[in-house]
């Protein structure tokens, strides 16, 4: 399943990221690639350990929990903290074909998760850039991704996927992973798909119509049941 939530941040939060992102120093993408990704992997990233990495990672971070329609999707356990990109094109910046790592650790805050999403915000407006696209392999295809600055997607970290090699600009991104309370993908997806059509019930009947708390008591009941915490 993948997902887009709009408005993660503002336009102003991204101008500002971009501001604050443009005056510092950037490194091979390649120090937190696999074995595997390091060979296709053709970009740059923000010092994942520096202060101000993780500065913009935690405002990142209050944003996605702030965002309903994030929690919904990811129902997570453990955001990782997130990392920041950008391939430009200049340098024929490219990622191949690749699965994200089962497992990240952060040796800074000691935290481990097994990375069962994964999410690009993207920072940068699609005009900006040409090629860059976010390629996600799932069951139903190939799904190419290229949203507003601000906006995010999140797709399975099981998924290949890849960043189409980009011709003309630069483009800027966060990309992280998390561990979901809901490990199994179909019933995450059912959990999201029930939540929507409830919060739709409850714009057309209220929160106290007997039908629409049922149905609410029964999105928590699947998530007790499934939950791992
Ligand atoms: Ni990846």
């Amino acid at each position: 399943m993948l997902v887009c939530v709009p408005n993660v941040l503002s336009k102003s939060d991204v101008a500002d990221f971009r501001r604050i992102m443009d005056g510092c120093d950037w490194e091979d993408g390649r120090s937190t690639a696999g074995a595997q990704s390091a060979l296709v992997k053709r970009n740059e990233q923000l010092p994942p350990d520096s202060e101000i990495a993780r500065r913009l990672g935690n405002r990142v971070v209050s944003a996605l929990t702030a965002n309903p329609r994030f929690i919904s999707a990811a129902i997570p356990l453990q955001i990782f903290p997130p990392l920041f990109n950008r391939y430009a094109a200049a340098d024929g910046h490219r990622f191949g074909i690749h699965v994200d790592n089962a497992v990240r650790g952060d040796h800074l805050t000691g935290l481990r998760i097994r990375t069962d999403l994964s999410v690009t915000l993207f920072l940068s407006e699609p005009e900006e850039y040409d090629g860059g696209e976010l390629v996600v392999e799932d069951l139903y295809g190939s799904h190419e991704i290229k949203l507003s600055g601000g906006d995010l997607v999140v797709y399975p970290a099981s998924s290949l996927h890849m960043v189409t090699p980009i011709t003309r600009g630069t483009r800027v991104a966060s990309f992280f992973w998390l561990q979901s309370m809901i490990r199994d993908a179909h019933a995450r997806s059912l959990i999201f798909d029930l939540d929507t059509a409830i919060q739709a019930l409850v714009e057309r009947l209220g929160r106290d119509d007997p039908e629409t708390v049922k149905l609410t008591g029964i999105y928590h009941n699947l998530i007790r049941y499934w939950a791992e915490v």
